[in-house]
């Protein structure tokens, strides 16, 4: 397994580009299911997620061409040849559990894997479920896997989530699109990654209204049409590298960065002492002198403090000048780079979903463990300053959801490099 040296190396100064959003691209990849017709996409990040899902949509048989060095997508799922999405290739990447929706609207059957727990938390179901059921669906959980079948096709209605979760405001949101007559969504989902796959399906020839707020309102019609879609930025990708400079000095540019995608993220930075402008070609960050403040976040759904960057956030906090209190309220379990940064010498308690961080004057590196997507990029960006040697290992966590991070890092400055595993 491959793991990532990172050794303290003083300030960063450069431009990174900034690539498309994650947590967008495999969603629209999902939509493709909806039509007979091909769905490109465009500014698509390379990612070893995206190839996990391509292997869950061409078992479905959809067919997928990567062009243009990967950065464009062309997916055509003329001819649905399996309705099944295996446990075997579910189990590797939950989100491929939002085949769910565009299938079953599509075929009127699908038969997915639950995807089971991950590292940060329980990570339920069941209101992407009880939200197809009120479409009109049958649901039935057997040996592991959902049952969902609609022979007569969905039926539009009234979808209130408890909570507004991505993932079943998604799912919901993709099998209204061919329902028959009219589904709201209330509560809903407001992240920039929900709003994106909307107005890709809109691409398509969808009807939805109220995409980006509480109340989606989606218009059921006969069939969709094909389309080109470009990817938004990815602002966890974008947050994570306006948070380096933070820790290790200096002035960074993101190239394609904006602001409206991170909104409560970017308050919580200037507040911390950053110096955040934004430019012809995206957005600048400075570490002007004097200590990092200390702040408190509590993360919430969009357009709260996202929760996929309060371990980066945490990282930076080690090296404030005083005390801040992070509270995690979306997933359960979400402390866990808490221990590595413990063992570089990072001053920080957990109880519960509440840590509280006593920033230190200096860290110092040492082999640590990445356990999960966004806890594996705090423990680089916390080596970015720590005096020595930092040895991540598992970073195939990183890769996940980061295209060459050392590649972007180094180029502006920072000591790092890729140790290929056995
Ligand atoms: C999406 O996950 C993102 N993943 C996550 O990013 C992100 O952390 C999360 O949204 C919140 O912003 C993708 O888009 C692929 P949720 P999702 O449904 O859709 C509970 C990353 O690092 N819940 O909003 O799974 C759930 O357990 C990843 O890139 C239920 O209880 O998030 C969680 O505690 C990590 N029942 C909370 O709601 C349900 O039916 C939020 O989940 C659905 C969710």
């Amino acid at each position: 397994m491959d793991s990532i040296l990172v050794r303290g190396n003083g300030a960063l100064n450069g431009q990174i580009p900034i690539a498309g959003a994650k947590n967008t691209v495999l969603k629209l990849m999902c939509a493709a299911l909806l039509t007979d017709e091909p769905l490109t996409l465009t500014n698509v990040p390379r990612l070893a997620d995206i190839r996990t899902l391509s292997d869950v949509l061409e078992s479905l048989g959809c067919e997928i061409a990567q062009l243009a060095n990967g950065r464009v997508l062309a997916l055509n799922a003329t001819q649905l040849t399996s309705h099944k999405a295996d446990y075997d290739l579910v189990r590797k990447l939950r989100a491929s559990f939002n085949v769910l929706g565009p299938m079953l609207a599509r075929a009127g059957e699908a038969i997915v894997s639950m995807p089971g727990g991950c590292a940060i938390g329980a990570r339920a179901v069941d209101m992407h479920l009880d939200a197809l059921e009120r479409l009109g669906a049958t649901i039935e959980l057997k040996d592991g896997y959902v049952h969902a079948s609609a022979p007569k096709g969905l039926k539009g209605a009234e979808i209130p989530l408890r909570f507004a979760s991505v993932g079943a405001t998604e799912n919901a949101m993709t099998a209204a699109t061919l329902a028959k007559g009219t589904t709201v969504i209330k509560n809903a989902a407001r992240e920039p990654d929900t709003k994106a796959l909307a107005d890709c399906l809109i691409a398509m020839g969808a009807q939805i209204e109220g995409a980006g707020t509480e109340t989606i309102t989606i218009q059921g019609v006969d069939s969709l049409h094909g389309a080109t879609q470009a990817v938004i930025p990815d602002r966890i990708e974008m947050g994570t590298f306006m948070i380096a400079p933070m820790i290790a000095g200096g002035s960074v540019e993101l190239l394609g960065g904006r602001l409206d995608l991170i909104p409560s993220f970017a308050e919580k930075m200037q507040e911390a002492g950053a110096i955040i402008e934004e430019t012809k070609l995206g957005l600048r960050v400075t570490k002007p002198d004097g200590p990092i403040k200390p702040v408190n976040v509590t993360t919430e759904p969009f357009p709260g403090f996202p929760t996929d960057l309060q371990a980066q956030f945490m990282a930076m906090m080690c090296f404030a000048d005083g005390v801040s209190v992070l509270e995690e309220t979306i997933f359960e379990n979400r402390f866990m780079h808490a221990p590595e940064l413990l063992r570089m010498g990072a001053h920080v308690e957990v109880h519960g979903g509440t840590a509280t961080v006593t920033g230190v004057d200096k860290m110092n590196g040492a082999q640590v463990m990445a356990t999960d997507l966004r806890a594996s990029v705090s423990l680089i960006l916390a080596g970015l300053r720590a005096e020595g040697e930092t040895q991540v290992n598992r970073v195939y966590h990183l890769d996940r959801g980061y295209e060459r991070i050392e590649e972007k890092l180094s180029a502006v400055g920072a000591n790092i490099e890729r140790v290929k595993g056995s």
